[in-house]
């Protein structure tokens, strides 16, 4: 196989070092992009990619990720009168409804919370996760589902 010889790959070395290189050596002006941009992409694609892992897919985010991610810019600070994060005195009463009371209420919305909190790539066992995040940290003691 080409590709696996020695020589290919000084070779491949040698292109990527000068590609590297060419932009200190040269002044802007006589560097052609055209011919210089697709010799550096590849390489700062490739670290681009490794320092940006991807988002776990729907269907598999804990409630602590999906709070993170979507019930935590309104709880938090307990924006458009939410129940804030943390407020037993504020989540008490909510708590009593029930888990699926509090589940159904994030499904269909409420008042100023959307439909599953605006995030529609939720699925229903993701709301329940986060609802046992959000209410375990004001003291209810639910069980997060698998
Ligand atoms: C856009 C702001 C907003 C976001 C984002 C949001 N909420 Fe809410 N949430 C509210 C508001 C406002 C209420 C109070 C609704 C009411 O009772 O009037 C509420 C109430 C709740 C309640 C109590 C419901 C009840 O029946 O009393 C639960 C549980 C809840 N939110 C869970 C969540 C979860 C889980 C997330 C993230 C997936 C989330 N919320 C994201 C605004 C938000």
């Amino acid at each position: 196989m080409l590709l696996h010889t020695p020589s290919f790959r000084s070779a491949a070395l040698l292109i990527v070092a000068a590609a590297a290189l060419l932009p200190a050596c040269a002044p802007k002006s006589e560097l052609d992009p055209d011919v210089s941009e697709p010799l550096i992409q590849p390489v700062a694609r490739f670290e681009f990619h490794k320092a940006a892992p991807e988002a776990p897919p729907p269907g598999s985010r804990t409630g602590e990720e999906i709070y993170a991610r979507v019930c935590t810019v309104c709880h938090a600070t307990g924006t458009l009168d939410s129940p804030k994060t943390g407020d037993s005195a504020a989540w008490a009463p909510r708590i009593e409804t029930g888990f699926d009371a509090l589940v159904q209420s994030v499904i269909s919305g409420k008042n100023n919370m959307p439909p599953r909190a605006g995030a529609s790539d939720l699925t229903d066992t993701e709301v329940q996760r986060a609802v046992a995040y959000l209410a375990n940290q004001a003291g209810a003691g639910f069980t997060e589902p698998q």
